[in-house]
């Protein structure tokens, strides 16, 4: 198993946003979570790549109990992250992006950064713009290519197709098909459940910071709590 979340409780203050959360990943898998706003998929995240501490529970990448470990070094073991709202820096430019999500490490980033311009050719058309002046699409495309720039084991991308028109959902989408098919693990967080559940091999159901359901994703696209839940009720039926 590359990555192992166990029954992690986190809080914020007072609020307790995850009530014992457990999950899987194996390498080479799209997993999803979906759930509701504020069912906690961020926090999830977060705890995942060291931005949230976990006041129980553990997680393990790798083999190895990452619980305590620092955000950083959890990027050099191999957890790479675009968080949500994007978090490019508006007053660099798309290259100059991209060669700080490779920062924090060792050694040539050369390959790195010929894949990311190969998966996304208009961030490589656009090297010398500033960030904070491309469209939002591109800002997006900006912010997985520079999480790319780690060489990650896994990729947590958190709602990846926020405020995207269709055509550039699907093709973030299609993107992310190509990059878990080039060897990358990915943990997707997704309010576009019927996309996610299309694309992944299995997924998680949040509740109030608490696994309701995990299953196989085409089961989950099946199942009639999920349909009417998640999925716009049960289409084709009136
Ligand atoms: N910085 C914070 N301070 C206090 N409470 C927070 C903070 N961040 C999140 N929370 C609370 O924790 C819970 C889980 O939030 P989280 O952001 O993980 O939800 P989410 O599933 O990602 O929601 P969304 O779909 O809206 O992004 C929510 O009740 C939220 O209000
Ligand atoms: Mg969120």
């Amino acid at each position: 198993m590359l990555l192992e979340v166990r029954d992690i409780h986190v809080h914020y203050g007072k609020i307790a946003a995850l009530k014992g959360v457990t999950l899987e990943v194996e390498e080479g898998e799209i997993v999803t979570l979906i759930g509701a706003n504020g069912a906690g998929k961020t926090t999830t995240l977060k705890s995942i790549s060291g931005l949230r501490p976990l006041t129980s529970g553990r997680i393990v990448f790798d083999g190895t109990d990452i619980s305590k470990l620092q955000g950083h070094k959890r990027v050099l073991a191999g957890i790479g992250q675009a968080p949500e709202g994007r978090g490019i820096f508006p007053g660099m430019t798309v290259q100059e992006n991209l060669l700080m999500g490779a920062y924090a490490r060792k050694g040539t980033f050369r390959e790195e950064l010929d894949e990311v311009y190969e998966l996304f050719p208009r961030l490589s058309e656009r090297r010398t713009q500033f960030g904070g002046t491309m469209s939002g699409g591109e800002q997006q495309m900006l912010a997985i290519g520079r999480a790319l720039m780690t060489n990650p084991k896994v990729l947590l991308l958190d709602e990846p197709s926020m405020g995207l028109a269709p055509m550039l959902v699907a093709q973030i989408f299609e993107i992310v098909r190509e990059i878990n098919q080039r060897g990358t693990t990915v943990l997707l967080v997704e309010q576009n459940a019927m996309q996610a559940l299309q694309l992944a091999h299995r997924a998680y159901v949040l509740e109030s910071g608490r696994v309701v359901k995990a299953a196989d994703a085409s089961g989950l696209l099946d199942d009639p709590e999920v349909r009417a839940a998640y999925l716009g009720g049960d289409l084709g039926v009136d």
